[in-house]
């Protein structure tokens, strides 16, 4: 863990370095709340934006040669892509070969349905890590410890409506993950 914790200290802005030690705490957190493995939170948490600080272009470029855009929204933002090309850079660069950890990377910013339980770890930590403020991330901290689902449910409307807020389009993954959590929970 040191050493990742050296290396994303010398790739990464100190704000960001910061965001990432909390998304690390939380996930692992989160993972002994509900019964998952706590090590592969920690480092899933800790690796989640090792891509997010690479210019447009390069994320653009890297993306595609992979094959991994699945949407014109991607091309226009790019930043939307730092969840796949970060999989792929931690694989490529850092030999990270846990293919749980890789898929929760790729998925944290989109989300995706289907989502595994370190999936749904990766994508609400990253939104409820102490150093996030935004109006009821307090509430959702609060469902998180008691129901990991029902605060992921939060997590994505709260993203969802910032995402409107601002008068953009919806990733389609993000809208296809809510409705497979609410098609399987029922009671709507
Ligand atoms: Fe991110
Ligand atoms: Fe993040």
């Amino acid at each position: 863990m040191k050493h990742y914790l050296q290396l994303l200290a010398a790739r990464i802005p100190a704000g960001r370095y910061r965001h990432c030690l909390g998304v690390a705490d939380t996930a692992a957190d989160l993972a002994v709340k509900h019964g998952a493995d706590a090590e592969q939170a920690r480092l899933a948490g800790l690796l989640h934006d090792y891509a997010r600080d690479l210019p447009p272009a390069e994320l653009l470029d890297l993306a595609e040669q992979a094959g991994c855009i699945t949407c014109d929204l991607e091309r226009r933002l790019p930043v939307l892509l730092h969840g796949p090309v970060g999989a792929l850079l931690l694989k490529r660069d850092l030999r990270i070969t846990d293919p749980a950890i890789l898929q929760a990377v790729a998925r944290h910013t989109v989300a995706a349905p289907a989502m595994t339980a370190l999936d749904k770890i990766i994508y609400l930590a990253d939104m409820i890590e102490p150093g996030r403020q935004f109006a009821g991330v307090r509430a959702i901290r609060q469902v998180a410890a008691a129901d990991l689902e029902a605060a992921l449910l939060k997590a994505m409307e709260a993203s969802i409506i910032y995402v409107l807020d601002k008068g953009q389009p919806l990733h389609p993954a993000t809208v296809e993950a809510r409705n497979y959590i609410l098609l399987a929970r029922g009671g709507f």
